[in-house]
């Protein structure tokens, strides 16, 4: 049975990229890449092995800084030096590798490293408002359908989808415009994959802008609204996410169409 898409896509931008452009020595790793996103919308990057993907992302994540281009969080242009100045952008991105600590549980997890606590807030110079965060994240952890029935288990024991969950919970409490997730399900198997995509589905209602990274095809046209895919750095197209173009996306993601597409 078909699904009816909901879009919480709204008219406010909350980001615009304009002739974004990174270097490698070389190689031309992205080549002048617009890219508009709106509040509550979720927009799939597709592309295949070094179209470009995580590159942008780390441009947006404060990781790298683009050699051109400018980038404007809600109409305001900005320029990420670290990751803190992305953070405070309200912006979030939750890696294909986690950057989980092991040894800490799902609650620790979400506050480590964290402005203005750092690592003072396990001790006494904890803030009086840490207490109510830990009450919220116990909550969130509890509502989300991974199981996680001990908060205070190490994520180390935890399963891959329970490790993603905490992730993307986290990442969720402290972004204010925009959560960016690459690959989230890839190493996931098919309940757990599930768990985790009704966790993306709940952000956008939030006001949250999601950019998803997958090689899903399915996925990303079952969560996202729209899709733009990079070859080679180059941007190649930009359509809208429907089971319907799953064919068209796909050919440009290969290179088997001549012309750009747009929406
Ligand atoms: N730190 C780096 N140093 C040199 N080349 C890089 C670096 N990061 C990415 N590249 C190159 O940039 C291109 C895009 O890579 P990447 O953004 O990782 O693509 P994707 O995530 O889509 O697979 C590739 O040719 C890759 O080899
Ligand atoms: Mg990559």
């Amino acid at each position: 049975m078909a699904i009816e898409k909901i879009s919480h896509a709204t008219d406010e931008v909350v980001l615009e990229l304009e002739g974004v452009s990174k270097f490698f020595g070389p190689v031309t790793a992205l080549s002048r890449i617009d890219l508009t996103l709106h509040r509550g919308e979720v927009l799939a990057l597709l592309g295949d092995n070094g179209a470009g993907k995580s590159t942008l992302v780390r441009i947006l994540s404060g990781l790298h800084k683009p050699d051109a281009g400018t980038i404007s969080v809600s109409g305001v242009q900005t320029q990420f030096q670290r990751p803190q100045d992305a953070r405070a952008a309200g912006i979030e991105t939750v890696y294909q590798d986690l950057a989980l600590f092991d040894n800490l549980t799902a609650a620790e997890n979400f506050f480590v490293g964290r402005e203005p606590y750092g690592p003072k807030w396990m001790g006494v110079l904890a803030p009086v408002g840490f207490k109510e965060m830990r009450r919220r994240t116990a909550a969130r952890l509890s509502e989300m359908a991974v199981g996680i029935k001990d908060p205070s288990m190490p994520v180390g024991l935890m399963s891959g989808g329970q490790r993603q969950a905490i992730a993307v919970a986290r990442a969720e409490q402290f972004a204010r415009n925009i959560i960016i997730l690459d690959e989230p399900t890839a190493a996931l198997g098919v309940r757990e994959t599930r768990s985790v995509v009704e966790i993306i589905k709940s952000l956008p209602a939030k006001g949250i802008s999601v950019i998803l990274i997958t090689h899903n095809m399915q996925q990303a046209t079952e969560l996202a609204d729209r899709a733009i895919v990079l070859r080679q750095g180059h941007k190649v197209g930009e359509v809208i996410a429907s089971p319907e173009n799953e064919q068209e996306i796909v050919s440009m993601i290969v290179g088997a169409t001549g012309a750009p597409h747009r929406v």
